[in-house]
């Protein structure tokens, strides 16, 4: 097995190949952990997972999330969802904004993997940014202000509001366990303040590390094939969905694990 690293940018994203993920074993989560570690995103091309395969893919980056309101997931494989848009459907699972999954839990969520079945004949790319990027462009007087802030991260289904939020609180800069590199965490899908302020008070900073996170020069964008494989690091990137496919039939399953904190 030669595996190859092929970055996509200067700043996140490569390629991987010499990889069959059909029955992932150890060191090919070893070597998929160690890509992901360096790239923040990582795809891996030509491959045809059923969900079982894709579900065994994801045990070599944690533990499976579980979500406890979504009900895509398959009977028998509950950790993987299927993410069907109809020709004409308007909307795309996830909604279309820069996000990270899974940060209103705590420990939140790490990896997710999405296989590509069906695609338009062109659109629904997928974008993604680096906050490690956007943290280092910042000066050091800048980047120690936000080391001391928390912000609150919350999820509220809109369908089922009789079901309370879920409300976390994390860090603003989250150190990478392996590579020691600092990062924003804070999304415009759940991030909703900053700890001990208001929404208000919390807006314009917020904003400002929104757009900050969002500029071309810390994005990569993937256009998709069918048999892709994208495997990110929602600890340490952004993603956005791009809706652009009108009229046409998009098919992917997902998975996604959660962080383990020592
Ligand atoms: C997601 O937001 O997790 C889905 C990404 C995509 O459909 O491209």
């Amino acid at each position: 097995m030669t595996i190859e690293v092929i970055p996509l940018t200067g700043t996140l994203g490569a390629d991987i190949t010499g990889l069959d993920l059909s029955d992932a074993d150890d060191d090919t989560g070893t070597a998929l952990r160690a890509a992901l570690d360096e790239h923040l995103v990582i795809r891996v091309r030509n491959q045809s997972l059923d969900r079982f395969q894709l579900s065994n893919l994801a045990r070599r980056f944690g533990p499976p999330f579980l979500h406890p309101l979504v009900q895509n997931g398959f009977d028998d494989c509950p950790d993987v969802l299927e993410l069907l848009r109809e020709a004409g459907d308007a909307t795309l699972f996830g909604g279309e904004s820069w996000h990270t999954d899974i940060s209103w839990l705590k420990p939140a969520g790490y990896a997710s993997i999405l296989h590509a079945l069906e695609i338009p004949p062109v659109g629904g790319d997928t974008s993604f940014a680096s906050t490690i990027a956007a943290f280092a462009s910042l000066s050091p007087a800048f980047q120690d202000m936000l080391r001391d802030l928390s912000a609150v991260h919350a999820y509220h289904w809109s369908e089922n509001r009789e079901v309370p939020p879920w409300v976390v609180e994390h860090s603003v800069v989250r150190r990478h366990p392996v590579t020691q590199q600092e990062g924003l965490y804070v999304n415009r899908m759940f991030t909703t303040r900053f700890t001990g302020m208001t929404t208000s008070e919390s807006a314009p900073l917020l904003a400002q590390l929104f757009d900050l996170m969002e500029q071309h020069q810390f994005t990569c964008r993937f256009r998709w094939q069918v048999g892709d494989v994208l495997i990110w690091d929602n600890r340490f990137c952004l993603h956005y969905p791009i809706n652009d496919f009108t009229g046409h039939r998009r098919r992917m399953i997902r998975t996604s694990t959660m962080e383990t904190v020592e």
